[in-house]
């Protein structure tokens, strides 16, 4: 700590214990809160019957019939919004995607139910070909290729789809390149001009998505294959600032960093070169970790709060993590 004397007099004058003493004292040196306005609830939507994933104790698989009272729940807490994803039908998936075009799928009915039921809370709805896909890629292929030009026609066409059904944000999670431009030339076009962009524009390829792939029922198609040559490299950084900056000029209203925790250091950066409104993903990985070490005691329901805390503290305005409403509720009572 060269030249970094700012805290005036050491011990004894200077004792660091002295602020932390009293709980009223602690409320008052605090620097950062996480409150239920910084909370963003990824669901599951199927159309099938409810269905706890494994790989993700406490978290369902929700019917379209069951999707508004469930939303309800977390529009009443006073979370501000969530984020939709589809499993789809293993029939309906193929080389394309073009399920994904269709306006009737699990995606567009589930935010037209929500719309019309939940008036107040924002739905995020995923631009990305692998829920979709029979080979589990989140574009279209040829031979080994994940083919970007042609992939962005579709996405584009998906995230019309998604917006006429009344999506309020749109999130790419794609990493094609060139993707957040195609989509709000499209949008702006179509008379979508207010719709947001909220875009996945530090992704990695990375581990901590293996529960997810479970859930939506692309792990098995994906099987050994990676999506290293869209997603990022997790030894990168200065890489992460590119990605976002291009993202920023392409158009997009909010960037999201992903996975979270071990990768505070990049939501610190980017957010403080940067200024832009920036998200972090607790992805399913890290979700699993922290249910699973409550459920078996080793650790306390206490880390939730904790963890979601750091995420404020490294810059992040918000979290998309499926512990929203659990999270919320112990907000609310104050049990943490
Ligand atoms: C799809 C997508 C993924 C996640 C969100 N959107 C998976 C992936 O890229 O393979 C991961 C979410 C999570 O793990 O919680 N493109």
């Amino acid at each position: 700590m060269a030249n970094n004397n700012y805290t005036g007099a050491s011990f004894p004058l200077t004792r660091m214990r002295r602020n932390r003493l009293k709980d009223w004292s602690r409320r008052l040196i605090k620097e950062h809160t996480l409150t239920v306005n910084d909370l963003i609830w990824p669901i599951f939507v199927t159309a099938n019957k409810k269905t706890e994933i494994s790989s993700m104790p406490g978290i369902y698989r929700i019917p379209l019939k069951e999707i508004s009272n469930y939303v309800k729940k977390a529009q009443n807490i006073g979370i501000p919004a969530i984020a939709l994803f589809p499993e789809t039908d293993p029939n309906l998936k193929d080389d394309i995607g073009s399920e994904a075009l269709n306006n009737n799928n699990l995606i567009c009915e589930a935010t037209r139910l929500i719309k019309n039921n939940c008036k107040s809370i924002g739905i995020i709805t995923d631009v990305a070909l692998d829920p979709y896909t029979n080979h589990g890629h989140d574009g279209i292929i040829e031979k080994d290729e994940i083919l970007n030009d042609e992939t962005l026609e579709i996405l584009g066409q998906q995230a019309l789809n998604q917006a006429s059904a009344g999506a309020d944000i749109i999130a790419p999670s794609d990493m094609m390149d060139g993707r957040v431009q195609h989509i709000r030339k499209l949008l702006d076009k179509n008379n979508f001009k207010n719709v947001q962009i909220m875009s996945y524009a530090a992704k990695y390829a990375s581990n901590f998505y293996g529960p997810f792939r479970n859930a939506i029922g692309s792990d098995k198609n994906l099987s050994k294959k990676s999506k290293k040559s869209y997603q990022m490299d997790y030894s990168n950084s200065d890489e992460a600032i590119r990605e976002v900056q291009l993202d920023i000029n392409e158009g997009a209203d909010l960037i999201m960093i992903k996975p979270g925790m071990p990768y505070l250091d990049i939501i610190y950066k980017i957010k403080s070169e940067l200024k832009m409104p920036t998200y972090a993903y607790q992805v399913s990985g890290e979700y699993s970790m922290i249910k699973n070490a409550i459920n078996s005691n080793y650790l306390s329901k206490n880390t939730i709060i904790e963890a979601l805390t750091c995420f404020k503290r490294a810059g992040a305005d918000g979290i998309l993590t499926y512990f929203a409403l659990e999270a919320a509720m112990m907000l609310k009572d104050e049990k943490y």
